[in-house]
């Protein structure tokens, strides 16, 4: 199956960064490309791209309304955005919240990706194991250049197996080095990478890596 690799650019990324994953990724069909931008150059990113998705890092629970500096999941999906971040550590959210971000991302046809950093609340996604992806990202791993070993990934995997049938990324710390023995985890369905996402030539080695 076709490993999935995802861009998370978090809070950074430019107009000129946007310039050069738009000239210069190398798109194949090997590997389903999601890139993750600030919410302010989706439009750009959607509309000057081809062969690759575009997903958002976060979504309002509400469909509309006085919600000031919220952006909706129909907003997203007007725009041409195919997946969400839901849930990262670094928001800091409630499960109640996560669910109903999941929710508003379903009715809206978008895919969410749930980011957990244990198996905890897994239960919870059950009734959405077709039509979402699960990042296990162990929150001492992420930007801190230790990369959870393979045998706590698939420990981890195997549990979230165990409870549905689930799409699992890793995230935490993925390189173009490291990628190369992260491929070898059998349940691996792709990846979730920040700060290498940040710079075209290792975002293109991570796709031509992992294959
Ligand atoms: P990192 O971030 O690759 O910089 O560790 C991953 C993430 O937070 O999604």
């Amino acid at each position: 199956m076709k490993k999935i690799v995802v861009g998370n650019w978090k809070m950074n990324g430019s107009l000129k960064l946007c310039e050069e994953f738009i000239n210069h990724l190398k798109v194949s069909d090997a590997v389903e490309i999601v890139i993750c931008p600030s919410f302010l150059h989706i439009e750009k990113l959607v509309s000057h791209m081809t062969g690759v998705h575009i997903g958002a890092q976060n979504c309002s629970e509400f469909n509309s309304g006085s919600h000031t500096g919220d952006i909706s999941c129909a907003m997203l999906r007007e725009l041409g955005v195919k997946y969400v971040i839901v849930g990262h550590s670094e928001r800091n959210e409630s499960i109640n919240l996560i669910l109903q971000k999941i929710e508003r991302c379903l009715e809206n046809h978008l895919i969410p990706i749930i980011c957990i950093d244990s198996t905890e609340n897994v239960r919870l996604f059950k009734d959405f194991e077709k039509l979402s992806l699960i990042a296990y990202e162990p929150r001492a791993s992420i930007g801190s250049g230790l990369v959870a070993s393979n045998d706590d990934i698939t420990q981890t995997f195997q549990d979230i197996k165990s409870i549905a049938n689930f799409k699992i990324l890793y995230g935490g710390s993925v390189n173009s080095q490291n990628i190369v023995n992260l491929k070898m985890i059998h349940e691996l369905n792709g990846v979730l990478v920040g700060g290498a996402s940040l710079k075209i030539d290792e975002f293109n080695l991570i796709l031509q890596n992992i294959v």
